[in-house]
């Protein structure tokens, strides 16, 4: 099943070179339509966002974004704050503040940071909202009034970090801040403390087989595949029933059980029934369910791939359409905590590398596979020289007045670049232009069919393979020795300069949804209308199969300078090394 089902978009060049394979062989059309929800996790309250929730937000606003670039919606991107629960309780009373306060507080804190980062979500759904209390006690009379929920008495460890109780097997022996020996969760290293109390419990291994079948039937349900595999696993291994309530006494901050106030709902209940609420529901979710599709960080996998289906299906809903898994950021190879203190924020690194500069980053060196590393050194070497090296240098190249004095699109000469075989004497171009030809008329698909597996770092790796061949096109030839003077050296010159002048304008529309404001600028200079920036119809070099080109001749856009300014590491910024 594809996020985003392709429909020939995209008409690569047919020339005398064969394109470069395709990285996927294409998968069956979901049938979705052009609707789609996509969401973020709603992240919880107890802490300032960190490097690692800017992640998730990112890739899903980069889906969000590609997804609009192929056509029109409609679309929504939902991404919040998860409010509620005993974690926040606990955190607002260590904070001495009440839980309102702190999650107004740190709720404004993640929709900042989002606004400021460029995530074009259309909702920011936040728990304690009178929309979502509505949407879970729905839900939940839903559940009951179906006869999937029962009171038992519960007992066992709980992990208030996590939110969740866990088997024994997944506990493992440490040594407190005392010394004294204490339980913790093998997964988290979170300490558990032993609960016992009356609540409801969802009957959840009534669903094992069901989901079973669903992910039989659904290969790519999950994405990327090791994650598809664990989930089976766990599958294969005992699926109890699923204590969906705490008692009030313990747990005030919360949504109450409908008709029961001794009771409070399961934070992670609550929380996930926010991608009905953002769709309306119980009123008008019939209109997105079921095209949602979720980004998640690998710790919440079993919540999304587990119990969310087995809720939906309990209530007669669709499963989600896809869920986009991915792995954490570490610092310097170690883990982000407070207690170590090495947690990024990400604010300062906007002020030290530019929004899109560090967008560029995570997602570029992002792969949802396996843990990624962050260091200052990384993301200076990494920007530098992709965004302000190749990409930047390549547009300085072909606008500079000494080199492009009408500062236009120049014409391209069919005789200086001859279509495929037929090369005449007046043709220039040589056996690796037309590979770089042919290579960039293949990029638009090849970029979508990694967006379309959750493999945006790849999209960014296969689009700056082709700046960096670009600019060897522009090297190899050496248009500043060409004489402007001599008809035929000019031809050739022109027809140099309107091809890296195409190829700048795929990456442009490429670059997008990941360098929204910088991809802007550069399409701003190249003269390339809003209109003209849709993932569907960019049709590269046409002239090339003798067609016309609405550019050809265009005045370019203003010149508003470098297209990436280099960074400077901290310890060598201006102000720190002059003198008084
Ligand atoms: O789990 N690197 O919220 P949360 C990458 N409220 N991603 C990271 C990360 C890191 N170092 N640390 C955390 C919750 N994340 C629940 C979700 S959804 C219905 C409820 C990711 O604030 C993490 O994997 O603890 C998760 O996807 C997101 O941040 C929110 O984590
Ligand atoms: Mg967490």
């Amino acid at each position: 099943m594809l996020l985003f089902p392709a429909r020939g978009l995209f008409r690569p060049a047919r020339g005398p070179l064969r394109a470069t394979p395709r990285p996927h062989p294409r998968r069956g059309s979901s049938g979705s339509g052009r609707r789609w929800l996509l969401s973020t996790p709603i992240f919880y309250v107890n802490g300032p966002p960190h490097i690692g929730h800017l992640y998730s937000a990112l890739l899903a606003d980069a889906l969000h974004r590609q997804r609009g670039l192929l056509g029109p919606g409609p679309g929504l991107l939902a991404t919040g704050t998860d409010e509620h629960g005993l974690k926040i309780q606990q955190a607002a009373a260590t904070a001495g503040t009440s839980p309102p306060e702190l999650c107004a507080h740190v709720s404004s804190l993640f929709r900042d940071l989002f606004s400021q980062a460029g995530v074009s979500f259309t909702d920011f759904i936040r728990t304690t909202e009178p929309r979502h209390r509505r949407a879970v006690q729905h839900f939940w009379v839903a559940l009951r009034d179906r006869g999937l929920l029962y009171k038992g008495v519960y007992e066992g460890w709980y992990c208030t970090p996590d939110e969740c109780f866990l088997p024994e097997a997944q506990l493992t022996e440490r040594p407190d801040a005392h010394g004294r020996s204490c339980k913790v969760s093998l997964e988290s290293g979170h300490q558990v403390h032993w609960t016992k109390e009356e609540n409801y419990m969802f009957k959840l291994s009534e669903f094992q087989e069901p989901l079973q079948k669903w992910l039989q039937g659904n290969h790519h349900v999950i994405s990327p595949e090791p994650f598809y595999q664990l989930v089976l696993r766990w599958l294969e291994e005992d699926l109890p029933d699923l204590s969906v309530s705490r008692e009030r006494s313990r747990l005030q901050w919360g949504i109450p059980v409908p008709d029961d106030s001794t009771q409070t709902i399961y934070v992670w209940v609550d929380a996930l029934v926010n991608y009905l609420t953002v769709a309306g529901y119980p009123d008008t979710h019939q209109a997105w369910w079921p095209a949602a599709y979720h980004v998640v960080g690998k710790d919440i996998l079993k919540f999304h791939a587990i119990y969310w289906p087995a809720l939906l299906m309990a209530m007669g809903l669709d499963p989600p359409r896809q869920i986009y898994v991915h792995s954490h950021w570490t610092v310097h190879g170690q883990k982000m905590s407070k207690s170590l203190g090495n947690v990024v924020d990400p604010v300062a690194c906007f002020n030290q590398y530019t929004v899109d500069g560090f967008r560029y980053f995570l997602l570029r060196q992002g792969v949802p596979e396996r843990d990624c590393d962050y260091s200052e050194e990384k993301v200076i070497k990494l920007v530098n020289s992709e965004l302000a090296d190749a990409l930047g240098g390549l547009l300085n190249r072909c606008t500079a007045p000494s080199i492009n004095p009408s500062g236009t699109y120049p014409h391209f000469s069919e005789s200086c670049f001859r279509k495929g075989s037929d090369q005449g004497a007046s043709s220039r171009a040589l056996a690796e232009d037309y590979e770089l030809v042919a290579l960039v008329a293949h990029l638009p698909r090849q970029v979508t069919d990694y967006f379309d597996h959750f493999q945006i770092y790849k999209a960014l790796e296969s689009i700056i393979a082709c700046v960096r061949q670009t600019n060897g096109f522009f090297q190899r030839h050496a248009p500043w020795k060409l004489c402007r003077d001599n008809p035929a050296e000019k031809c050739w010159l022109d027809t140099i300069l309107h091809v890296t002048l195409e190829c700048l304008r795929i990456y442009g529309i490429l670059l997008q949804p990941v360098i929204p404001a910088t991809a802007d600028r550069l399409l701003s200079r190249l003269a390339v209308k809003p209109e003209e920036r849709a993932f569907t119809d960019v049709t590269f070099l046409p002239r090339y199969h003798g067609k016309l080109s609405p550019f050809e001749g265009r005045r370019l856009g203003p010149d508003t300078g470098v297209l990436f300014h280099k960074l400077e590491t901290t310890r060598r910024r201006p102000m720190e090394t002059k003198g008084p």
